[in-house]
């Protein structure tokens, strides 16, 4: 079993600084990792301070490969919200990660077969390395939306209202939405050797707590990470470990 350590920090500056270091360590010992990439507006300070850090020549992204976390199904014909335009305007090619180096989820066809194909993948090659994820105000890790046993697997998944709203304030239009997505499962997020959690804000002070403090449990699926299979690294800003906004900066 691994261990979950916490890492609170002053605000999304240093969250930022914390993340990329995590996200580096992983690529240092292992060029040629497999990432999960969440969207989202909690790893985007990350992302553009990896970013930097590669244009310096301080991180070689040459050999990773990106993961698709989730997607929304059934995006309106004229394309729509898509978190994988949002994972290649945060991440892929300020990373310089292309195409070629990018697993994605099935949006069309056997969508279960399509989703079963990508958990055989991950497993050929031994799991994750790295998962870089965000936390749902309702606890969801991913699209795993609660109630989430721990050995789900990546499938097609219904969004709670609470996601939808959020999601909502990402395209300004919340009719867009749709309400159905797919996502990588509990079970080979969990696997992952290093999960990279970030958390930035008051409004999820909450669902952090109950997440790291409460029972584990599928009500609350980011709490698997109190026991989860490899290394969990929560990063936390003082908003959101304390519950106050942060009204310095
Ligand atoms: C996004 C994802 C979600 C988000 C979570 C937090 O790909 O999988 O789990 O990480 O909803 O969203 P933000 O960071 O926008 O608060």
């Amino acid at each position: 079993m691994g261990g979950l350590r916490v890492v609170v920090v002053a605000d999304q500056r240093e969250l930022a600084l914390e993340g990329a270091d995590v996200v580096c360590d992983v690529l240092a010992r292992t060029p040629d990792a497999w990432a999960a990439v969440a969207t989202g507006r909690s790893p985007l300070g990350v992302y553009a301070e990896l970013a930097d850090r590669r244009r310096s020549g301080a991180l070689d992204t040459g050999a990773m490969t990106a993961v698709q976390l989730d997607e929304y199904l059934g995006a309106a014909p004229d394309g729509g919200p898509s978190l994988f335009g949002w994972m290649r305007r945060s991440f892929l090619e300020p990373l310089g990660v292309t195409d070629d180096r990018v697993v994605r989820l099935p949006l069309g066809g056997d969508l279960a077969s399509g989703c079963a194909a990508v958990d055989r993948a991950l497993d050929a090659r031994g799991g994750l390395d790295l998962a870089i994820l965000g936390l749902g105000r309702n606890g969801h890790l991913g699209f795993n939306e609660p109630p989430a046993d721990r050995d789900a697997p990546t499938r097609v998944v219904r969004l709670s209202s609470t996601t939808l709203g959020d999601n909502a304030r990402y395209w300004g239009d919340g009719d867009r939405v749709p309400a159905s997505a797919v996502t990588m499962g509990l079970r080979p997020l969990l696997r992952a050797r290093t999960v990279l959690l970030v958390v930035s804000g008051a409004a999820k002070h909450a669902i952090l707590r109950r997440a790291l403090e409460g029972p584990v449990g599928p009500d609350v699926p980011a709490s698997f990470l109190q026991d989860g299979a490899g290394d969990a690294i929560v990063i936390a800003d003082r908003s959101a470990w304390e519950g106050e906004e942060d009204t310095d900066s």
